[in-house]
């Protein structure tokens, strides 16, 4: 049964200095709230009511989001502004929040196997990357979408989308052979490869349904490109034995992670509450 949700929150977030500085670069708002936050709520329609998270340094702040304020929820109450809080307080009412440390960063591979502590080594978790903003206007969030699939096939799946090729050297990258529209069976994935050595276009995104085999073979898997603990490689392993699947995923995602993509998702909900 899927019902746990990994999300790996212990990078520093350089990008966005000096706003990270002392602060998580999950509590960074699109509007009013805060990245991770959207990323819970995707977690909690797709059905997951545990939500571990890998924290590190500077990142209390989301600890204490996911509890109650005492002394905040005394002073608004009985006022209008009671109701801004309705969304937090509802996650806090039907989620549990687990925590632990990534203490170095040693990449998304090893935060990964850091959450065997929250997740468990019996059942099959989701993994969200808060810094990745998913939205499906027309439909099911995009776990949701991949909580179905895991359903049918059983394996893990990566979530992926197509990227220009002059991109892919930010992305985990995938080949593989369709099996049905959208859905391809991996059988090789690169981790940032330069343009005319990728084997698609299908980039990885930050969302994942892992079987907790994954743990074994993260533990087996040397460091790769910049020195870290990539999950690209150690899944790429398992797809040798096809057991990873690809699903072209429908909606929109925005890079939250970059200064662009975090302007975009911003102007994006902006215009979505204006309507
Ligand atoms: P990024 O590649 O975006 O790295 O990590 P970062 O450190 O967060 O940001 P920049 O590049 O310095 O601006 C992708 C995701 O993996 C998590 C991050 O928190 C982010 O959600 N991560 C990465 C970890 O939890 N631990 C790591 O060692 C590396």
């Amino acid at each position: 049964m899927l019902h746990k949700c990994l999300f790996p929150a212990a990078g520093y977030g350089t990008r966005f200095l000096p706003a990270t500085k002392a602060m998580a670069k999950e509590m960074l708002p699109i509007l009013t709230k805060p990245l991770i936050q959207y990323g819970v709520e995707e977690a909690l329609e797709a059905g997951c009511d545990v939500m571990a998270i890998i924290t590190g340094r500077g990142k209390r702040a989301i600890t204490d989001h996911f509890d109650i304020s005492y002394e905040l929820e005394h002073q608004i109450k009985g006022t209008p502004k009671e109701e801004l809080l309705t969304d937090i307080r509802k996650l806090i009412n039907q989620c549990t929040f687990t925590y632990t440390r990534q203490n170095e960063m040693k990449g998304l591979g090893d935060a990964i196997h850091k959450g065997k502590v929250l997740v468990g080594d019996q059942d099959p978790f989701a993994v969200i990357l808060a810094d990745d903003l998913c939205v499906n206007p027309d439909g099911d969030g995009i776990l949701k979408q991949m909580v179905a699939l895991y359903n049918k096939y059983k394996c893990c799946i990566v979530a992926t989308m197509e990227v220009p090729l002059d991109e892919v050297h930010k992305y985990g990258v995938i080949e593989g052979n369709a099996i049905e529209e959208g859905v391809y069976m991996v059988s090789n994935m690169i981790e940032k490869p330069e343009s005319d050595k990728a084997p698609s276009n299908l980039a990885v995104i930050g969302r994942y349904i892992l079987t907790p085999d994954i743990f074994n073979v993260i533990k087996k898997t040397e460091p790769g490109k910049n020195g870290e603990i990539q999950i690209t490689d150690a899944l790429c392993e398992q797809a040798r034995k096809g057991m990873v699947i690809a699903y072209q995923f429908k909606g929109k995602r925005f890079d939250c992670g970059s200064v662009d993509g975090f302007v975009e998702a911003t102007n994006y909900f902006y215009s979505q509450n204006r309507e």
